[in-house]
Formats: C-alpha cells, structure tokens, sequence
C-alpha cells in the first residue's frame, strides 16, 4: 500500500474517501464497539491503553471515562491530534490520555498493557513483527473488523457487532518464525 491511501469523510464506511498521508483511512469505531473491546482486554485503571491510528481520539477518551485507563494515541494527521486533544480537553481526561502525531511504525509501543488498533489488513501484517518484538508478554491486543495477525491465532473472537472482533495476548515464546513473518 502506497503512503498516500485515502481518508474516510467521519460517519462514513470504508469505500468513501478523500486524500490522506495516512496508510488507513479515519473511520470511527462506535462507543458500543470500543466498550466491547475494552471489556474483552479486561481493561482497568492500572492499564495504559495505545491506540495505534488514533483518530478522533474518542478509543481513549471512553476508555478513560468508562475504565480510567490512562491512554497514548499516535496519529498521523495532524488535525485529527489536535481534535483528540481539544476533545480529551473538553471530556476532563486531558490528565490520563496523550496524543502524538507520529508514524506508528516508528512510535514507542512498549509502554502499553494494551494495544488497540483499527487497521487493514495488510497495515497489522506490516506492525506484527514490531508487536511481537517490543510490547512485553502478556500485553493485550485487540483489533475491529480485521485480521492481520497471520499465523498469531486470536485466543478469543467475538462477533456481537457488525464486524468481529479479534483480540490476542502477546507470547511469552516466541517462535522466530512469528517475529519475522508479515
Ligand atoms: C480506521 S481509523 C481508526 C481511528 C480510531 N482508532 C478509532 O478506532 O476510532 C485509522 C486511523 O489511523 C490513522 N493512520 C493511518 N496510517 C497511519 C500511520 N502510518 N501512522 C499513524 N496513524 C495512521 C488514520 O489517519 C486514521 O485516523
């Protein structure tokens, strides 16, 4: 996938877009999505939430409200970090979640207890060997709508909502053949 993929207008599907910078369009996940993902992650105060692609921010605002998460977003459209920071303003959770307009391929992941992302395909299968290699074992991952985890199998899916969704915990062994495959 080129580094000028195409950005979804808010309320709209993947299929409708405009120019983005971005490798994945900006589509929002509903609220009742996010609180599903996050009670699959059993999320709770003492985590810290990385939202790779953060949007809006709204992954970590909720999060933060519903769970009292603390929450790292990493965003590259910059007008999409000012929004999440004036939202997180306005929620009173400005405290608890940060934003930083970044790559994710080049952002610091190891802080996070939990991984949340909403990504093609293609994009997770690119982020997995980083995944494995930099997030501590035990860390938990969850994704909406889709898949690329390859040959790292989801331990649960759950399918109450208009797309699954898949949610892993990283390894303590690693098979070599995990780390390197896409
Ligand atoms: C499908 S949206 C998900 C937004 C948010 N996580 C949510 O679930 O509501 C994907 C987001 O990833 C961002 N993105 C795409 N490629 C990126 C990259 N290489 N680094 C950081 N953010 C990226 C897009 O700009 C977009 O905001």
């Amino acid at each position: 996938m080129t580094r000028r993929t195409l950005l979804a207008a808010p309320a709209l599907a993947f299929g409708q877009y405009e120019e983005s910078k971005g490798d994945v369009p900006w589509v929002p996940t509903p609220d009742e999505v996010i609180d599903a993902m996050m009670r699959v992650a059993r999320a709770t105060p003492r985590d810290t939430v990385l939202d790779l692609g953060s949007g809006d921010g709204r992954v970590l605002i909720y999060s933060a409200l519903k769970f009292g998460t603390r929450g790292i977003g990493v965003e590259i459209e910059g007008h999409r970090v000012a929004e999440a920071r004036a939202e997180a303003e306005k929620a009173g959770v400005s405290q608890k979640v940060r934003f930083v307009e970044q790559d994710f391929f080049k952002a610091d992941v190891a802080e996070a207890t939990i991984v949340f992302m909403y990504l093609f395909t293609a994009v997770m299968g690119k982020l997995k060997p980083k995944l494995l290699a930099e997030l501590m074992p035990g860390t938990r991952v969850v994704a909406y709508q889709f898949n690329g985890m390859g040959d790292w199998k989801p331990s649960k899916v759950l399918r109450d909502f208009q797309h699954p969704i898949y949610y892993w915990e990283v390894p303590r062994l690693r098979p070599a053949k995990s780390r390197d495959t896409k």
